[in-house]
């Protein structure tokens, strides 16, 4: 097989949301729509429908998510730090909330730069790292602590972050600065994404790159940015970034403030966040069996514990002797290319149940 002759540089870059509407959940298979009426269907995203209908059709797959707890608070509560931590800190270091505090001690100067996020790793193994983050003050490092001493990867947005808000004007929307300057907040971090992809193509490399400002405070506010996301993403296909990369597209968790709130569904909604990878076409001809395992796991209960061991198992695949670390807030998590028990539950996979 042609594929199998290339040496992979393993690269792998997230881009993440604190929250979003955009709730993709293996949307490609189902093309039912729910009867909800057009007053509400107004504010639901398209892909929001394809999954419910899904989960609708199939509800013995659906396993017991109704008892599955996400912890989270109102993001403008003094709390907010700590409720984004609650799901970012399973993804990056494996650490449950209440280990995640006694270890990285959020509230001390230094607590973050003692913790062992994932980039870590990767950098132990050489690859070039980079973290990026739009809206300093709720930033999820920065949020009610006093964040990293030291510059926790070779790449590091914040200093250009706090420059920018210092210097441009900015327009709020929704109590989030939304535009710096004459630009939406996000594609700033977006730009330093696409120049780290550009820069380090044929490197091995690991980058985070996380945006607060248009998903997370209102339900009308993703949709402004549908079309600079894909302006982005269209411009690391014609570099030919896909072919080579994998890409995760995330959000920490559902929607919370809408007007479908009070339906059932909104429950759901909350708890389900987006979650798309993007892999490289011959990984599927090269590792077929890892393909055919994550697309199972589609159908499964996963949490981000699971995203932390998947990002260990990709490091593994190009250097044998790395040693995954189990996450400590959830040792029997796993890589979502190992197939995940489909009658897994909550506990089982880290998930509190209330
Ligand atoms: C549509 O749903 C809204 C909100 O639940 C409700 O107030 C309205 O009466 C419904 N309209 C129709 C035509 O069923
Ligand atoms: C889901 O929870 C209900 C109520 O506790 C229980 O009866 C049912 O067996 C559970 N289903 C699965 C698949 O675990
Ligand atoms: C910011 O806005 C003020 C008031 O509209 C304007 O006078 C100023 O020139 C702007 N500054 C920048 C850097 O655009
Ligand atoms: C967090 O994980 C630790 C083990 O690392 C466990 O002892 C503790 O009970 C967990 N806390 C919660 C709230 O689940
Ligand atoms: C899931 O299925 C496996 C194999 O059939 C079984 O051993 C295990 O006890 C089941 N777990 C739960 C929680 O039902």
């Amino acid at each position: 097989m042609f594929y199998k002759n290339i040496k992979w540089m393993p690269k792998l870059l997230i881009f993440g949301f604190l929250g979003t509407i955009h709730s993709g959940y293996c949307f490609e298979t189902s093309t039912e729509y729910h009867a909800i009426n057009d007053t509400q269907a107004e504010f639901v995203n398209e892909f929001v429908w394809k999954r419910y209908s899904k989960e609708n059709d199939n509800p013995e797959n659906f396993i017991n998510t109704s008892q599955c707890h996400i912890p989270y608070v109102d993001p403008l509560s003094p709390e907010v730090g700590l409720a984004t931590l609650a799901n970012i800190m399973p993804l990056l270091t494996g650490h449950n909330e209440s280990t995640a505090e006694n270890i990285c001690k959020p509230n001390q100067v230094g607590g973050y730069d003692q913790c062992n996020f994932i980039w870590k790793k990767f950098h132990t193994q050489h690859y070039k790292t980079a973290y990026a983050e739009d809206n300093t003050f709720i930033s999820t490092f920065n949020y009610a602590s006093p964040g990293f001493k030291e510059q926790p990867t070779d790449y590091y947005f914040r200093p250009m972050a706090l420059a920018i808000e210092k210097t441009l004007n900015q327009t709020l929307r929704h109590g989030l600065t939304y535009c710096v300057g004459n630009r939406q907040y996000a594609e700033y971090v977006y730009d330093s994404g696409l120049r780290f992809a550009k820069r380090f193509q044929y490197q091995a490399h690991f980058g985070i790159f996380w945006t607060n400002s248009f998903s997370h405070n209102h339900y009308s506010l993703p949709a402004t940015m549908d079309s600079t996301t894909l302006k982005y993403l269209r411009d690391m296909e014609r570099v030919g970034y896909f072919d080579n990369a994998i890409v995760f597209f995330l959000s920490d968790h559902g929607k919370l403030f809408h007007p479908l709130d009070k339906l059932p569904e909104a429950f759901l909604e909350d708890r389900l966040p987006t979650f798309f990878i993007s892999i490289p076409k011959w990984f599927h001809y090269t590792h077929p069996e890892l393909i055919k395992n994550l697309e199972t796991n589609c159908q499964r209960l996963t949490s981000p514990y699971d995203i932390y061991m998947t990002m260990q198992h990709l490091l593994k695949i190009n250097q044998p002797y790395f040693d995954i670390e189990a996450a400590t807030g959830c040792t029997r998590c796993q890589s979502l290319f190992e197939e995940v028990p489909e009658n897994r539950t909550c506990l089982e996979a880290g998930i509190p149940v209330s």
